[in-house]
């Protein structure tokens, strides 16, 4: 891997000035925003960006008002050297790593709030969640104003919310989504894996197959209520420790559907103390 430095900016003013200077010069810019800890899925986004557009800039912030009290904000992997080489030699441009006081000076007060789609779901179990997501990827959206913005569909929620924010405020930046990178066993790339035993991460191989049986089961006609509930049976057994959810949804609305067309699935199931969420289409 190419071992070059990537440059830095930890503020506004000087994200602006460089974007500014290459938008000037009629390059497009792409943005992919982090939280760090990154691996295949993050460098995917990337390199996608690199196809598309002449510089990429890659945002790292853990963002703490997307994490509840309880959650897992401190012990949340931190490695910005690492990060940074692997950023470099997937052709990523610049890193914007601001500080906490930068994006949340004292006195900030504002909340982005998306209603209807991030109502269902992660909005249930982490009531929290989305609020903290659309503040700080406005701010994102705002501080860099790049021509794009790639996400992930890993987090396929987050990606439908963040689709509307930008829409509802006239937020001049295409938003992309990408495939979700997955391991061997089919396991959805996630920084949170870190945290997972061996026996642990045995079982989290599961998850996506268990998903896919459970797409199989309705294309062949299967009631969607039975497969949802076949589905989280099937993790139990499997030794996930509790199941939030395992849910067939339209896929542009995440509400409830009565067929398999146009819908998604998407899971959210505990093993110990890591939760690991997945979804396909159906
Ligand atoms: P984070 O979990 O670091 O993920 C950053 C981006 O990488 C997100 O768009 C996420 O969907 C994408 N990603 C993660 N795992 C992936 C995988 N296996 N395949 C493809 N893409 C993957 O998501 C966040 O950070 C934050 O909520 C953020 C948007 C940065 C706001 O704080």
């Amino acid at each position: 891997m190419a071992q070059s430095i990537l440059p830095a900016v930890r503020d506004v003013t000087a994200l602006r000035d460089a974007v500014r200077a290459w938008r000037k010069a009629g390059l497009r810019v792409g943005l992919v925003p982090t939280m760090g800890a990154l691996h295949e899925g993050h460098l995917s986004l990337v390199r996608a960006a690199k196809e598309r557009c002449d510089r990429v800039v890659a945002s790292l912030f853990v963002n703490p008002r997307q994490f509840a009290p309880h959650e897992d904000f401190e012990r949340y992997p931190r490695d910005e050297g690492g990060d940074s080489q692997m950023l470099a030699g997937a052709g990523c441009d610049l890193l914007f790593a601001p500080e906490r006081g930068v994006m949340y000076p004292e006195g900030f007060a504002t909340s982005v709030i998306v209603a209807d789609v991030s109502v269902p779901l992660e909005g249930d179990f982490r009531p929290h969640f989305f609020g903290g997501v659309a503040t700080v990827v406005t701010k994102l959206l705002l501080q860099c104003l790049p021509d794009v913005a790639l996400f992930g569909e890993k987090d396929y929620q987050q990606l439908l919310v963040i689709k509307k924010l930008a829409r509802d405020l006239d937020i001049p930046v295409e938003i992309l989504g990408c495939p979700t990178v997955r391991e061997h066993d089919g396991l959805a790339m996630s920084s949170r894996n870190a945290y997972l035993s061996e026996d642990e991460r045995r079982i989290a191989g599961r998850l996506n197959l268990i998903l896919h049986d459970a797409i199989k089961a309705v294309r062949h006609g299967a009631p969607i209520a039975d497969a949802e509930a076949e589905a989280s049976r099937h993790l139990t057994a499997a030794g996930f420790t509790v199941v939030d959810y395992v849910a067939i949804r339209h896929a542009e609305t995440l509400a409830p559907v009565s067929d398999a067309s146009s819908a998604r699935i998407l899971a959210a199931a505990w093993l110990g103390k890591t939760r690991l969420i997945d979804n396909m289409a159906v």
